[in-house]
């Protein structure tokens, strides 16, 4: 259950913010006509439609997740979590919103749905169980809002890159990567403080860092971080000074380009997994106090199930306290 669940956390995390990373991209970024039509083509409506569903569903399939861990298979629906189901309600809206209002075809109603949606994830795991909590919210919204920008704005830059050097517009690509790599610089200065600050918040003590599960994986997420964020660099002072030249170097800024896309999804992925394990250490021995769970249980379980938090306190969706 504890893979399927981070497992799914990390397809709901790509959902949804590359679908809100898009719409800001489009919004933003893609400003002019050509560009836009290049966002709001039929298979980028249809990709945005699609991926906002999965963000649906896998929020859906969370909420049951957890709850099932809580009371079991035969008395789930007992044990839905507050938390959790608001969650559900606000990615379920926020993703009908992009669906009925068309995609990167209306951007204004459809960036409202998929901001919804990104706040759901704010409202479960440790940015509700770590305090102070409304420090640790507001923190948490920055960090998803700039973590959607730079992947999904990255995915978006590259496929209108891509559409205006094959239609010959190329003064237009040159305005949209100066105006991406700008803004981009903005997401990761902003995911730099906001996780810096998170991570202090919620560890226990800096040696947690490599003593725990949690600990381990955030240093994981920031290697591949760091990469990308080396591969974000090597474009802006090499390859993008060039750009307005005729010999503009545009395949071997794609091509890391898309590398640097590659690796953002991967720390998603890390990041559905880090999110579902505990930073705090477990007991030594062999047993907890009580002889009956074993040690490291609290890493995998859900914190209404594990103790340390019930169905009506913040924190219990996600599989570990
Ligand atoms: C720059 C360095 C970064 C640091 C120090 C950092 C740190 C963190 C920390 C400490 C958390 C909270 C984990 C938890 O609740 O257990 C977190 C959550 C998260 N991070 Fe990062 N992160 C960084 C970069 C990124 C990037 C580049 C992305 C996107 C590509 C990203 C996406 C996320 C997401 C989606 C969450 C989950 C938020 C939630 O569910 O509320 N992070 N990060």
């Amino acid at each position: 259950m504890a893979i399927a669940v981070q497992a799914l956390t990390g397809l709901q995390y790509l959902s949804l913010l590359v679908t809100a990373g898009l719409l800001l991209c489009r919004v933003t970024v893609a400003r002019g006509r050509d560009a836009a039509q290049a966002l709001g083509s039929v298979a980028a409506v249809r990709r945005t439609r699609v991926l906002a569903s999965a963000a649906a569903l896998t929020s859906v399939a969370l909420m049951v997740a957890a709850a099932i861990d809580v009371a079991g298979w035969s008395r789930w629906t007992a044990g839905i979590i507050p938390q959790q189901l608001a969650a559900a309600v606000l990615v379920g809206t926020g993703s009908l919103i992009v669906v009925v209002a068309g995609g990167a075809r209306r951007p204004v109603p459809t960036l409202a749905g998929a901001l919804l949606g990104l706040l759901g994830p704010a409202l479960t795991g440790h940015s509700v169980s770590v305090g102070p909590r409304p420090l640790m919210l507001v923190v948490d919204v920055g960090h998803l809002l700039a973590g959607a920008f730079w992947t999904g704005g990255l995915i978006g830059t590259v496929a209108v890159i891509a559409a205006l050097r094959s239609d010959g517009t190329a003064e237009e690509a040159v305005v949209v990567i100066r105006r991406f790599s700008s803004a981009a610089l903005v997401s990761v200065l902003v995911l730099a403080v906001s996780g810096g600050l998170m991570t202090v918040l919620i560890l226990d003590a800096p040696a947690a860092l490599v003593t725990t599960g949690w600990g381990r994986a955030l240093l994981l997420k920031l290697s591949v971080v760091g990469v990308a964020v080396g591969l974000a660099a090597w474009n802006r002072t090499r390859l993008l000074p060039a750009i307005a030249t005729a010999d503009a170097p545009w395949e071997r800024l794609l091509r890391i380009m898309r590398r640097e896309a590659v690796l953002l999804l991967g720390v998603l992925v890390v990041t559905g997994v880090l999110v579902n394990l505990s930073p705090h250490e477990s007991p030594p021995g062999g047993a907890l106090g009580n002889g009956q769970s074993p040690v490291g249980a609290q890493e995998t379980m859900p914190i209404a199930a594990s103790g340390v938090g019930g169905p009506g306190e913040p924190g219990a969706p996600r599989m570990a306290p």
